[in-house]
């Protein structure tokens, strides 16, 4: 099986690259299309659990790398 890649965007979402499910606390499933899914992590969305760019509006500023290996 695959690996998801997770990627921690500098002041941006997190971005998942290849095919994944989205579901609300039900089990519900959002709909997602196409191989890339951005998640909002600056909470500022319209359309949550989904980036829509807002983080950009608003400012959001987290840049935290992971732990050098
Ligand atoms: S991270 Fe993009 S709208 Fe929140």
């Amino acid at each position: 099986m695959a690996e998801l890649k997770v990627t921690v965007r500098p002041n941006g979402p997190y971005v998942i690259q290849g095919p994944v499910q989205v579901v609300d606390w039900h089990g519900h499933p959002y709909p997602v299309s196409g191989p890339v899914t951005a998640l909002c992590r600056c909470g500022h969305s319209e359309n949550k659990p989904f980036c829509d760019g807002s983080h950009k509006r608003v400012g959001f500023q987290h840049e935290e790398p992971a732990p050098a290996e």
